[in-house]
This record gives structure tokens, sequence and C-alpha cells, in this order.
């Protein structure tokens, strides 16, 4: 299938990209390191991001040399997310980064289909605290695809949600493992944070204020 001229869909990851969330999550692992005895390296929270929960412990206690077994390693899972959700209790529209929130509006407005493709099951609990379920087609997070980034399910089936090819949708993510995800998928992606790290997308911004929407989707 040829690609169209302009993307005819928008799938954004959600921690990172629309809300200011990736520093709790960072925070709650560095507390598990801590507890764990290892120090925290910021190399390794790059590599968290966009992994989900179990998956994301195992990466962190891999770099502080750490084994656990499966009882412990599921208590300290759940033990990271208690720590995540303290933060997420004062979560709301203030949390929105820059560009989130006019983006969503600017999509919206046009009918242009929005999904959500996260790996978070925190996901639809930091949607509704920011006010903007409403804004998406479809919502897929760790809750329904349990394979998360770099896998590319969570990116196909926001895609079959919102009826387009991949090829059609245009991804926002700040993930290395969201990227790589996407880019299997058949996507474009384009990567939000610092372009020395998100080596592969087809465009890095600094944050959604970056994008030129109606040039991005060849709308007025
Ligand atoms: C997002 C974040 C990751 C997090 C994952 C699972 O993708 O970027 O840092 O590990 O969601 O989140 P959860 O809220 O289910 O623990
Ligand atoms: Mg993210």
């Amino acid at each position: 299938m040829t690609r169209p001229p302009f993307p005819t869909a928008v799938i954004f990851d959600l921690d990172g990209v629309l809300v200011d969330t990736a520093r709790f999550h960072l925070a709650a692992w560095r507390r598990i390191a801590d507890e764990l005895g290892f120090e925290f390296d910021d190399e390794v929270g790059e590599a968290l991001k966009g992994v989900g929960r179990e998956a994301a412990l195992l990466v962190l206690t891999r770099s502080g040399g750490v084994e656990l077994d499966a009882a412990t390693a599921e208590r300290t899972a759940q033990r990271k997310n208690r720590y995540y959700n303290e933060s997420l209790a004062t979560l709301d529209a203030s949390a929105f980064l820059p560009g989130a929130e006019a983006a969503l509006g600017w999509l919206h407005g046009r009918g242009i289909p929005i999904a959500l493709a996260s790996a978070s099951r925190n996901a639809r609990t930091i949607l509704v605290a920011c006010g903007i379920e409403d804004r998406f087609d479809a919502i897929v997070d760790g809750t329904s695809v349990p394979l998360a980034k770099p896998d590319p399910a969570v990116f196909l089936a926001a895609a079959a949600a919102i009826g387009v090819d991949p090829s059609e949708a245009i991804v926002f993510e700040d993930a290395i493992a969201g990227v790589d995800g996407a880019l299997r998928a058949g996507c474009r992606v384009i990567g939000v944070g610092d372009p020395a790290v998100l080596l592969r997308a087809e465009l890095t911004v600094p944050d959604l204020t970056g994008v030129d929407w109606p040039a991005l989707m060849g709308r007025a």
C-alpha cells in the first residue's frame, strides 16, 4: 500500500508526550532502586520509558545486578505502582505538557481520528483526571494490550480501533521503545524529546508546541 501524502490519523503516547507523568514513573523507580540498594542510572531511566511495569522492573534490577524471585518481583512492582499512584493523586489539567491540549483540540475540531497507545495500566485514570478522555476515538492501554512496547501490538491495535492502516497514522512518542514499536507497526513517528536519544524518529520536537499541525496534516 502506498502511503498517503499526509497522515490521516494521529496516535499519541501518554506519559511524557501529553502529560508530565514520566518524571513520576522515574521517581518511583528511583525509590525502588534505593530500597534495593543500588544507584539509579539516568541511561537506564531512558530505557524504562514506554516499557510495561514488570518488564521495566526487570531492566532496572538487571542494571543493579539484583535478581528477584517471582513473588518478590510481583510485590516490588506493586510497590512501585503504589508510589506512582501517590504522585497521581493530585494530578489535574495542570499536568498537560506544552502544546498537548491545543493539539488535541485542533485535531478533534477537524474530525481527525485520535488514538491513545500507552503501555500504562493507569492511562484511563490519568485521562479522566485531566478531563481529556472524550478527545480520543480509541484508547489502547496496558489493560487492553499486554504486549508492551517495543512490540508493535499497541500501535496496531490503536490503528485498527480508529479504522486506519498503520501507514496512514503518525505516532508521537517520547520513548525509544515506543519509537521502535511504532516503526515496527509501520507507522510514521515523530519523537518528543531529545533527537540524540530518539534517533530513529523521522523528526524530533522538544514538545508539541513545535508541531505545525496544518502543515503536518495537510489541513488548514
Ligand atoms: C508508560 C511509561 C512507562 C511505564 C508503563 C507502564 O509506557 O512510559 O514508564 O512503565 O507506562 O505503566 P504502569 O502505569 O502500568 O505501571
Ligand atoms: Mg511515554
